[in-house]
Order: structure tokens, then sequence, then C-alpha cells
């Protein structure tokens, strides 16, 4: 009676220091298993006298029932704990900041042209394009460019080749916005026709433009935005006046340092060079040309389709990555063209 008594707390104590289920497993054979202790107390029994062998069964069932139960508890209580580290290893912790994506921006070049329009549509201009891949004729001849003006040659103006070493006749990338002025008179005296009393025109043209140019003040590839405005009695203090307006706007400031030079340009007459001076950064002081004006020539705006007798016209073609180094204060016009992350990303 003793011994069975000993065997049901030993399997208690037994079990209840295992921590693994295979274990566990292993144990209750040991007591329970066809050779386990209390399977071979219940073979002896047979050998017992026939009034022992009662109680003895009774008591080795009970034993049984005892060690069963607490296997079971066991085996529950290693099932709990089993789950609880599972649900602790696979947590998820919801309060962590997310991964995210870096929020791209929008290219200085980019800012500064949506600038540009922004504030000459609010003094009615309205924004025209044209091809940047160009006829001579719309770049230089209509714009009153004599044959053998420099701009014209290899040195300066990217010509298409038709086959490699061939030139195609007349076909270039443009070399400034100018050729679209050509192209809006066209296409609105077409609309309007020749002598009626047309709307004024005031437009602005935005676009790249290519030159054989590299340093920090010249890139080969680059932006203009020209500007048009044509009408009866369109004059110099028209150009002035818009342009300084214009400046005042666009750098948000009454005392912006602005001159006027006396210029050339075959397209227009008289012309004029507009410089800005830099307000900050490592140029502070000195002075840099964001633009050349002046009223437009009778040859262009007859080429154009619109009598120079009866209007008169302004146009200039600005720099906007010039105004964008201006804004900024930065000294090199090639880091807007260099892609590199570090320097955009302080534009977001
Ligand atoms: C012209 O291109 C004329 N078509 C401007 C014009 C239009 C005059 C209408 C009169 C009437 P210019 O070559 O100066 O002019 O260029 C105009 C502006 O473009 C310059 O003032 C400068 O701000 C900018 N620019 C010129 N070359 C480059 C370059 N390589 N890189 C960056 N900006 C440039
Ligand atoms: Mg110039």
């Amino acid at each position: 009676m003793h011994n069975i008594e000993q065997l049901v707390k030993d399997a208690a104590a037994e079990f209840a220091r295992i921590d693994d289920a295979a274990q566990l497993e292993q144990a209750k054979a040991r007591y329970l298993g066809k050779s386990g202790s209390l399977t071979e107390l219940l073979k002896a029994l047979g050998q017992l006298p026939a009034e022992e062998r009662r109680s003895q069964g009774a008591a080795i069932n009970r034993a049984k029932d005892s060690i069963e139960a607490a296997l079971n508890e066991r085996r529950e209580t290693l099932r709990r704990a089993a789950l609880s580290a599972q649900l602790a290893a696979e947590a998820l912790d919801v309060t962590l900041p997310g991964r995210g994506r870096g929020r791209g921006g929008l290219h200085p070049a980019t800012r500064t042209l949506e600038r540009i329009e922004q504030l000459f549509r609010s003094i009615g201009f309205e924004v025209a394009d044209g091809p940047e891949i160009e006829t001579d004729w719309h770049n230089f001849t209509a714009l009153n460019t004599p044959e053998n003006h420099p701009a014209r040659s290899m040195h300066d103006t990217f010509y298409l080749e038709e086959s490699p070493g061939v030139t195609a006749s007349g076909v270039l990338l443009r070399t400034h916005t100018s050729p679209v002025q050509i192209r809006y008179l066209q296409s609105h005296v077409a609309q309007y026709g020749h002598l009626a009393a047309m709307p004024e025109i005031r437009i602005i043209a935005p676009g790249r433009v290519y030159r054989v140019d590299s340093d920090a003040t010249h890139s080969p590839m680059f932006h203009q935005v020209e500007g048009l405005m044509v009408g009866e009695n369109v004059s110099f203090a028209d150009l002035k006046g818009v342009m300084a307006d214009f400046l005042r706007r666009f750098f948000e400031s009454d005392d912006l340092e602005v001159r006027f030079r006396p210029s050339f340009f075959p397209f227009t007459e008289p012309s004029a060079e507009i410089d800005v001076a830099f307000m900050s950064g490592a140029l502070e002081g000195r002075w840099l040309e964001i633009a050349g004006c002046g009223m437009v020539h009778p040859n262009v705006l007859a080429n154009g389709g619109i009598d120079p007798e009866r209007y008169t016209g302004f146009a200039f073609g600005m720099g906007p990555d010039r105004l964008t180094m201006l804004r900024y204060g930065i000294d090199d016009l090639r880091l807007f063209f260099d892609g590199d992350l570090r320097f955009l990303s302080q534009f977001r």
C-alpha cells in the first residue's frame, strides 16, 4: 500500500520537473507503459491471495487515475507555456515607427519654372511652347539673324546629323526659346487674320534649350523662358515695368539690385541685357546676367505675319536656372544637372 502511494508521489514530482513535452511522454511510459512500474504491480495482482487482490486492485486503479490526472495537468501547463512563448516571439509592436518611403520633391529648376508661370499668369500672360528640335529658319533666319552670325557656327550650336557625319539640312537643337515668338505670331495671325484688330499678345514660353557651352554659369542644356507682348502702343516702358515688377515679386524683395545694360540682338532694337546682384551666398554683391530683352525688330514682326507699322512689341529671354542660383545663393549651375540627392533634397 505504502509502495503505491509513494509511486504516485514520485510520478507527480517527476512530471512537475519536466519542461519538455517529449520527455513528459517518456516519463509517462515509465509508470503507465507496458513495463511501467504501475503496470508491473497490476501484473503481480494474480499472485496475491483473493482477499488482498480486491483492495490492492482498487488501490492500483486509484493510483493510475491520480498519475493520469497529474500527467494531463502537466501536459496542459506545458501546452499553455509553449503557446505564450510563441505569441511573445511573433508579437508585432504596432507602436514602432513605420519604415515608409522617402518623399520626393520637385527639382529646384522646376520650382522656379512653376513660380515664373504663376507670376506671369497673374498679369495676363498665357503659356505657349514649341519644339526643341527646330529648323534653322525659325531659330535664326526668321529672327533676323544674318547668315554669318557667330551663333550659327558649329562651335555654338548642335546641328542634327541625317546620318553620321552628314548634317541634316537646317535642323538643330534650338539655342534659345525665341523661335516660339515666330511660331506663336504665325498661329495667332492664322487665327485672327492679318489686318483684323487682334487681341493683344502676351505669352511666356518656358522650355529647354541647347548650346555648346560648359562652365559654372553655362551648361549645354539649360532652360529659358521667352516672353512676348505685342499690341498697339506697347513700349520699352512696358518692358521695364513688367520685368521690374516680376523680379521684385519673384525674389520677394523691394530692394533687389537690377540693371538694364545696353546690348545687341539681331531680333530686337533697341536691346538690353538684365543683370541681378546676388543677395546671399559666396557671390554676394556680384552681378549675374539673367535675361536678354528688347523691342521686337520690325523684320521679326513681319516674318511672323504682323504689320510692324501698326503693332509694336517687346520680348525677353530669361535664364530661370540663373534665377534659381540667385534665389538660393548657389554658385555653380552644374549642381542642378548632376542628380546628387545631397544637393537636391535640400529643396524638398
Ligand atoms: C538669348 O538667348 C536671346 N534669345 C534672349 C532674348 C530674347 C533677347 C528675346 C531679346 C529678345 P542670351 O544668349 O543672352 O540671349 O541668353 C538669355 C539668357 O539665358 C541669359 O541671360 C542667361 O540667363 C541664360 N543663359 C544663356 N546661356 C546659358 C547657359 N549656357 N546656361 C545657363 N543659362 C544660360
Ligand atoms: Mg546674353
